[in-house]
């Protein structure tokens, strides 16, 4: 696909998979706007990619900011009038320590907390900008779950995943890729594209030191998936260019 003229919006690109993913994008010509809480880490990450010869622009956009939320459609409406490509990164994991399984000791606040920045940000976002995604050519939305959120492997004695139970976060990223099935299933008929992306498990702020995968390979699946060709899957959860499974 030709990637001229594009603009994909990244959220919780100030740094991580974030900044990474919009880098990438950036490099096939496509105008990144990084979405960040903070602005001036905005400004400097937006900064660190334009001096790349990216064609960067940041933007304030805390996800759980309603406020926020309405200034960054009114900003893309008045200067690209469209959106092509949506990110949805910026994600939390606040339960300490993921060993062993505090499940029935979940505090509700914790529970609340992450849904608010991993579900309910992304899903007011994403319905806040879909008629500027409506009026792109060829749409793609990309939800950034995790392996964490595969009921599927969590139940299966022989995964990777089967000990390890942050349940508000695991939850969360769970109850992303519900929306994703049924907002692809709702824009089946359209040239919009909705896909979850695991990224692997990465060397970032969240995903600390101890993780096997450097940034650059942790940010090819979103990157993949946010320039998917019109025969490319919707309604997937991938890595890698591999399905895992929900
Ligand atoms: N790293 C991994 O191994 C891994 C594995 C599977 C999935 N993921 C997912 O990948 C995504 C990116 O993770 P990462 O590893 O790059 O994490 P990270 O280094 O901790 O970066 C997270 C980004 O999200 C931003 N953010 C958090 N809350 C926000 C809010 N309310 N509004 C706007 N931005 C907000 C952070 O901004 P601040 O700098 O202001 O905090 C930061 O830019 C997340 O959704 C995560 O769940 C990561």
């Amino acid at each position: 696909m030709n990637q001229e003229n594009r603009v994909a919006l990244i959220t919780g690109a100030n740094k991580g998979l974030g900044l990474e993913t919009a880098r990438q994008l950036g490099k096939l010509n496509i105008t990144v706007l990084l979405g960040a809480r903070d602005s001036s880490k905005g400004e400097t990450a937006a900064k660190k990619l334009s001096a790349e010869g990216i064609d960067a622009r940041a933007l304030k956009l805390d996800v759980t900011s309603a406020g926020d939320r309405d200034a960054a459609v009114k900003f893309i409406e008045k200067n690209f009038g469209k959106l092509d490509i949506l990110v949805n990164n910026a994600g939390i994991a606040v339960e300490g320590g993921w060993g062993g399984n505090k499940t029935s000791s979940t505090p509700l606040q914790t529970l609340q907390q992450t849904f608010e920045t991993n579900l309910f940000a992304p899903v007011a976002l994403t319905q806040a900008l879909l008629p500027l995604l409506r009026k792109s050519h060829t749409a793609r939305i990309v939800n950034l779950s995790s392996i964490m959120g595969s009921l599927t492997l969590h139940s299966e004695p022989k995964s990777p995943i089967y000990g390890i139970k942050p349940f508000a976060y695991d939850a969360s990223k769970a109850a992303l890729n519900a929306f994703t099935i049924h907002l692809a299933h709702e824009l089946r008929d359209t040239n919009i594209k909705v896909n979850s992306a695991h990224p692997g498990w990465v060397k970032t702020d969240m995903g600390t030191d101890a993780a096997p995968m450097d940034i650059e390979e942790g940010a090819k699946t979103s990157v993949a998936l946010a320039t998917l060709t019109d025969d490319g899957p919707t309604g997937a959860f991938i890595h890698l260019g591999k399905a895992l499974p929900w």
